[in-house]
């Protein structure tokens, strides 16, 4: 059995924490011992409308149960508004989980822009605002944990998802870059891709697995994501009913041609099989490592 963990004195802010995952995350942090922002526009799964109840709800919940909340119910694209009831309530900020999200589904044909900017604007920009505010305080403080939520919609693609996937796999290039940053300042950033059986997902599920895939099977990750715990960063992890798995990049060892002779199309049609090829294939972790093959490739030809 490894050590508790707890979250006395830390606060932890939950996007769209007033239903679905949100509100599983923010209950189970706050179990914990985390003060909890708790917060929701409260609209509609297309992004219309607004209601304080559904981050008031929550915040009940989770004081009838004896732990520490407070709602708060702007949208993500004012992040700072969202930090600045973190700073006033609780007087610091240590766990940021951006979870706000909306659906504007239409196959691309008939994607219109307001569709394309409204997904962007919620899922990234969103988690932007409140990130970027945090950040200054995470870095302050040396201490910092950052989830973002993508989508398998992102990583594998989804018929009717090109707004969604596009804003999903986004939040992950986001998170590479600032695991990077963060590093240094023992700010760890990962990103989960959740499935669960909540409002957004009714319909698209068949019900007796939807009623399988309770939300409170994705918040455990997030909350050990979350902690001083945990030393992960960088991870994408695909998580829902019970089970969690990590997800990577994966390249071929390709097909090198000579850069100073030159190459044709054929040439590259007849190597096909081979830059397909993931046998022995590698895992870039970083940049240097994915140039690794390259660089080989122009040393065998330098001379
Ligand atoms: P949900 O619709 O139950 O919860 C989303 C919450 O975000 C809602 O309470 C909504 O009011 C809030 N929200 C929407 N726009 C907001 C804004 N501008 N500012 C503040 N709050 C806002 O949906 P669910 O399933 O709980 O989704 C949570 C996250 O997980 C989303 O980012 C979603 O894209 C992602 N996700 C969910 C999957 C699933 O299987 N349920 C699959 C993959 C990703």
């Amino acid at each position: 059995m490894s050590d508790a963990i707890r979250f006395e004195d830390k606060v932890v802010i939950v996007t769209g924490a007033g239903g679905g995952l949100g509100r599983a995350h923010a209950l189970l942090f706050a179990k914990h011992g985390a003060k909890v922002v708790v917060n929701d526009l409260g609209g509609s799964t297309h992004g219309e409308g607004a209601n304080a109840s559904a981050a008031d709800k929550v915040v009940a919940e989770i004081r009838e149960a004896g732990g520490t909340a407070v709602a708060n119910h702007d949208s993500v694209t004012d992040g700072d508004k969202i930090v600045q009831t973190a700073l006033d309530t609780f007087g610091r900020i240590d766990v940021v989980v951006n979870n706000a999200g909306i659906l504007r589904d239409k196959t691309f044909h008939k994607m219109e822009d307001a569709d394309w900017d409204l997904v962007y604007k919620v899922h990234v920009e969103g988690a932007y605002k409140v990130t970027r505010a945090a950040w200054p305080h995470l870095r302050e403080q040396n201490f910092g944990r950052v989830i973002f939520t993508s989508s398998t919609s992102g990583i594998y693609g989804n018929f009717g998802q090109s707004n969604y996937g596009m804003a999903k796999l986004g939040l992950y290039g986001l998170t590479r870059t600032l695991a990077i940053e963060g590093r240094k300042n023992n700010i760890l950033v990962n990103a989960i891709a959740p499935t669960g059986g909540t409002r957004m997902t009714e319909g698209l599920i068949p019900p007796q697995v939807f009623e399988q895939l309770k939300p409170e099977l994705v918040s455990p990750l997030v909350v050990y994501l979350g902690s001083a715990t945990c030393q992960e960063t960088s991870g994408l992890f695909e998580v829902g009913g019970g089970w969690i798995g990590k997800v990577r990049w994966e390249r071929s060892l390709g097909a090198g041609f000579d850069p100073k002779a030159g190459f044709s199309p054929e040439d590259v049609a007849a190597q096909w099989q081979q830059i397909c090829d993931f046998d022995g294939a590698a895992h870039p972790a970083d940049n240097v490592e994915a140039l690794k093959e390259m660089m080989a490739n122009l040393q065998k030809y330098a001379l």
